[in-house]
């Protein structure tokens, strides 16, 4: 798109709302549909998702909101924008969450690969066929486990992630986001309607409700930080980075707080998508990455039309995964572009390239490489190692950062009077200043300490 950018080679989005169709794209995605319902099923249903929802809102907004400022502020991607408000040290900060990026593509792009792999499927009327728990599962297995599919369809999503970035943050990204995220929403709310109305699914609706406060530990407090931080695109400077491109005239508060809002919606959406069905179909709540995708074949099998939904559902998922990771790439990208010098090909290119070789493993520890699968004698493959450590620990870690940079060292009242640019006022300020401040980055510490000190399996 031709409108001019607010700072030359740079682009940037035409309004507001692309902006939060964009922010949102980036937020919306694999996070809620596949990782949340498989955390929140491992971690005990009810009582982790209410510690989910204190997350994203004592935690997930005001570091979005931080992120946010920090970007707009400087107009840098997070390396440029740490070093420019913290000084030189702080680069190292920006140079995490860079990494953590590359590192969560690398397994993100083998999820969406399977999103693409069901796509298949779909369209080639395998869910038409009667679809129970058992056929289901076995289905996945055969998908995840041919270690030739894995790779390449992983390779195939990294390639379309390539293209759009390649592209440009406004014509790719922007548009993608407008037209599709919306047509997303009201396909899961219909899938949603049919799970909740299975019979049996009232066991599912009492995993989601009953919160049993008693099996919160440590681990599992973790656990929700994470969830919160990744599903909210936080913790690597993807927020910075979209900040950057933020209209200074524009409500920053409005547009962090709708982002936020809008991703919690859909996580919720994917939770009564989910554990429904799961129960109806009496399977278990701790199948771990793969649930979601052992579980829709079996609602699809109780829909009329049930072919045309499956289509929609996994062409709709995979796109939400696309505005994801092209959020992620872009991240890594702007950082060799801007402070390396990189052109944008060259760099679209090379972390592209980088990321799959690192795919690859990912790729084949499900069920391809019995090494990768049980990672280490730990019972987990190598994904879910590099979900963890990338997806819940390094975006914590990263949240900390931020709240240290910007509650102590740039400060919350210069930080504000960034939020406030362009005359929007942020309401509960102080509240804000002092969970930025003093409540993040206690929790965050004190849980860290605790996991770190205990030894507390995962
Ligand atoms: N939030 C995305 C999701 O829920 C994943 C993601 C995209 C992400 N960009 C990010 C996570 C940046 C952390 C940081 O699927």
């Amino acid at each position: 798109m031709s409108a001019p950018s607010p700072s030359a080679g740079r682009g940037g989005f035409q309004s507001r709302i692309g902006f939060i169709l964009a922010a949102a794209g980036s937020a919306i995605g694999l996070g809620n549909i596949w990782r949340f319902p498989y955390t929140a099923g491992e971690n005990g249903g009810g009582a982790f998702i209410a510690l989910y929802l204190l997350c994203v809102l004592a935690l997930g907004v005001p570091v979005m909101l931080a992120e946010l400022a920090m970007g707009r502020a400087t107009r840098k991607n997070p390396v440029g924008a740490y070093t420019k408000l913290g000084g030189r040290p702080w680069a190292a900060a920006g140079g995490l969450g860079v990494v953590t990026g590359f590192g969560i593509l690398a397994f993100y792009s083998v999820v969406a690969g399977w999103t693409l792999g069901y796509l298949w499927h779909a369209v080639t009327g395998t869910f038409a066929r009667a679809m129970d728990a058992e056929a289901s599962t076995a289905l996945f297995a055969g998908l995840i486990s041919d270690p030739v599919w894995a790779i390449v369809l992983a390779g195939a999503f990294l390639g379309l992630t390539m293209v759009v970035v390649r592209a440009g943050v406004g014509g790719g990204i922007e548009m993608a986001s407008k037209i599709l995220m919306p047509i997303f929403f009201v396909l899961l709310v219909a899938l949603a309607i049919r799970s909740v109305t299975l019979p049996g699914a009232g066991k599912g609706l009492a995993f989601i409700f009953e919160a049993d406060f008693s099996k919160i530990r440590a681990p599992v407090v973790a656990a929700a930080m994470g969830q919160a931080m990744f599903s909210l695109s936080l913790g690597m400077g993807a927020m910075i980075t979209y900040g950057s491109y933020f209209p200074r005239d524009e409500n920053l508060v409005v547009a962090g707080v709708s982002v936020a809002f809008f991703d919690t919606l859909i996580a919720l959406l994917g939770g009564f998508l989910v554990f429904p069905a799961l129960f109806a179909a009496g399977m278990e709540p701790t199948a771990g990455p793969g649930l979601v995708f052992v579980v829709m074949p079996t609602i699809f099998d109780n829909l009329p039309m049930g072919q045309l939904f499956a289509v929609a559902f996994y062409a709709l998922l995979a796109i939400a995964a696309l505005t994801s990771t092209i959020s992620l790439l872009e991240v890594v990208v702007s950082y060799f572009v801007d402070e390396r010098g990189w052109s944008r090909s060259f760099a679209v290119y090379v972390v592209g390239g980088a990321c799959f070789l690192l795919a690859v493993p990912s790729a084949l520890s499900q069920g391809g490489a019995p090494a990768l699968t049980d990672f280490l004698g730990t019972g987990k493959g190598w994904l879910d190692w590099q979900s963890i450590l990338f997806g819940t620990y390094s975006l914590v870690a990263g949240a900390l950062l931020t709240c240290i940079l910007v509650g102590w060292r740039w400060g919350t009242d210069a930080a504000r009077e960034a939020i406030e640019e362009g005359g929007h006022r942020l309401p509960a300020a102080p509240l804000w200043g002092s969970l930025v401040r003093y409540v993040c980055p206690l929790a965050v510490v004190g849980i860290l300490i605790y996991v770190v000190t205990t030894g507390a399996s995962f």
